[in-house]
């Protein structure tokens, strides 16, 4: 069973680390037989599972409910699950409340939240709760409104140095990890050698600790465009849709169900 210290180990191992996000059941037990180091059930979950534009609307209740289910499937990986929109931004005290809820109600291992020197008390009231927290810096999807879209973050001088400052004092408050996401890869190579824990990356190159991907991208599984960073290994939309439009034809044609698929 994977544990935070060693997940935390890791740095400097030379070895990858594997990190998928998982909503439910399916995505689960596919990521946890393929042996993904890492299960997050991000608040991507509003784009991909609950059809929103942006994780915005999604609610503590709605992460409870997918990381329950998450966990219901989980045997090996760790459980990491995302602390939506004003979950966090209200007060520490709300913050742990928060939290706890993913631990207590869904058995998480810890909880994964956006932002840098800006969130630092709310980082250390966490830590201080014995709750590990992942860090996330870059482009952070919960920032979409003030960033003016999904856009590569830290190409200017100052912004990239303010991003490693971010990474140090995060790490300094006591993340055990932190995901950068959308930025350049010699950037992330910089932070990468800046902070004592691992780097997960996604759409910030190579020389991360680690990488995640939303299960939906890497397996095809919505229609959608895919940004540039994802690399796609399935493409389970096209297979399932085939796969019911065939279905639909035998039961149009009074082919399914047969003798061999029914009760006598
Ligand atoms: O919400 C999410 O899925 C994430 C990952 C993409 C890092 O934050």
């Amino acid at each position: 069973m994977m544990t935070v210290p060693a997940f935390r180990a890791r740095k400097g191992s030379g070895q990858p680390l594997v990190v998928l996000t998982a909503y439910n059941a399916m995505t689960t037990a596919a990521a946890e037989a393929a042996g993904v180091d890492m299960l997050l059930v991000g608040d991507s979950v509003g784009m991909v599972e609950l059809g929103y534009d942006s994780t915005l609307p999604v609610t503590m209740d709605d992460m409870v409910h997918h990381a329950k289910a998450v966990s219901r499937r989980r045997r090996e990986a760790l459980l990491i699950v995302d602390m939506p929109w004003l979950s966090f931004h209200v007060g520490a005290a709300a913050a742990v409340e928060n939290a706890a809820r993913f631990v207590r109600e869904a058995g998480a291992d810890g909880v994964k939240l956006e932002g840098g020197r800006n969130r630092l008390e709310v980082l250390r009231a966490l830590v201080d709760a014995e709750i590990p927290v992942m860090g996330h810096l870059g482009l952070t999807p919960q920032s979409v409104l003030k960033m003016g879209g999904y856009k590569v973050q830290g190409r200017a001088t100052d912004a990239a140095a303010a991003l490693v400052e971010d990474a140090l004092a995060i790490t300094e408050a006591g993340v055990f990890s932190i995901v950068l996401e959308g930025i350049p890869s010699d950037l992330a190579a910089r932070a990468t050698s800046a902070v004592a824990v691992p780097t997960i990356g996604i759409g910030a190159g190579p020389s991360c600790d680690g990488q995640v991907l939303v299960i939906h991208d890497l397996l095809g599984m919505l229609p959608d465009a895919v940004p540039k960073f994802v690399r796609r290994y399935a493409e389970l939309h096209a297979t399932s849709t085939e796969a019911i439009r065939r279905w639909a034809e035998d039961v149009r044609a009074k082919k399914f169900p047969s003798n061999d698929e029914s009760y006598g």
